[in-house]
């Protein structure tokens, strides 16, 4: 765990890893692979990005993307879709191609879902792997929209969201009633693949999600704890997120 005065010196310090990495790989004329996360903690990550190309002229066009998850179903132009999301956060504002941007697809019917997510799953595999996941972290303890239960190996598949994830998806959907029941998100197998993971979390509203994902034993009922397990994983935190540790 690594811990910030803020959640803006600490997206500060991810942003620059990112943006480290993307210079050396382009130094070396080779892509990097990025896993993105929705939710309002990253999204000053994604503003330090697009400074750094606006102000800094740095180029994203050997960057490409996989996005952790999307409800399901979701149409990509409605408001609360995460393709919308990460195009008004980022997307919208860097020169990444758009052929190297992957979202999870919301508008798959239920029969043709399951093949979406095995493509992928391959997908991944071929761009090389994912260098860099970041991750937020929901109440329940999930990792992308992976809810307690998830097992260790999981994959990219059609789950469905727990009732506490729902209530504070909630207010975003003007009523429980709006929100999906449904999302597609990538595995804690796949997750866990990654090189490196960094997740962050701010205030104090996930503190005891924080306590239970550092210190508690490793469980399917808390997904996050699987990150314990992994070589190469920080917890970057505010100094609320970690007032429980
Ligand atoms: C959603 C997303 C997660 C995210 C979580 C926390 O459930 N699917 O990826 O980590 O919300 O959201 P926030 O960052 O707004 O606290």
């Amino acid at each position: 765990t690594i811990i910030h005065d803020s959640s803006e010196d600490a997206s500060l310090y991810v942003s620059k890893e990112i943006i480290n990495l993307i210079k050396e790989r382009q130094k070396e004329g080779k892509t990097v692979v990025l896993g993105l996360a929705t939710g309002s903690t990253p999204t000053k990550v994604y503003d330090y990005l697009v400074q750094a190309h606006k102000e800094d002229g740095l180029s994203f066009s050997n960057v490409i993307t996989f996005n952790l998850d999307e409800y399901f179903p979701m149409h990509a132009d409605s408001i609360h879709s995460y393709v919308r999301f990460m195009n008004e956060h980022l997307f919208d504002h860097i020169d990444i191609k758009k052929e190297n941007v992957h979202i999870p697809d919301g508008t798959k019917t239920l029969e043709n879902v399951k093949a979406f997510c095995e493509a992928y799953e391959e997908k991944i595999e071929k761009s090389g792997g994912i260098d860099i996941q970041i991750l937020g972290i929901g109440r329940t303890g999930h990792i992308g929209f992976n809810e307690p239960g998830s097992s260790l190996s999981s994959k990219t598949r059609v789950v469905r969201l727990d009732r506490v994830t729902l209530l504070d998806a909630a207010s975003d959907f003007f009523g429980l009633e709006n929100v999906p029941s449904k999302a597609i998100t990538m595995g804690v197998g796949t997750i866990m693949a990654a090189r490196r993971i960094i997740l962050m979390a701010w205030g104090e509203g996930k503190a005891q999600i924080i306590k239970q994902a550092v210190e508690g034993e490793i469980r399917e009922s808390i997904p996050a704890t699987f990150l314990q397990q992994h070589g190469n994983c920080d917890f970057i935190l505010d100094s609320a997120a970690a007032s429980a540790l």
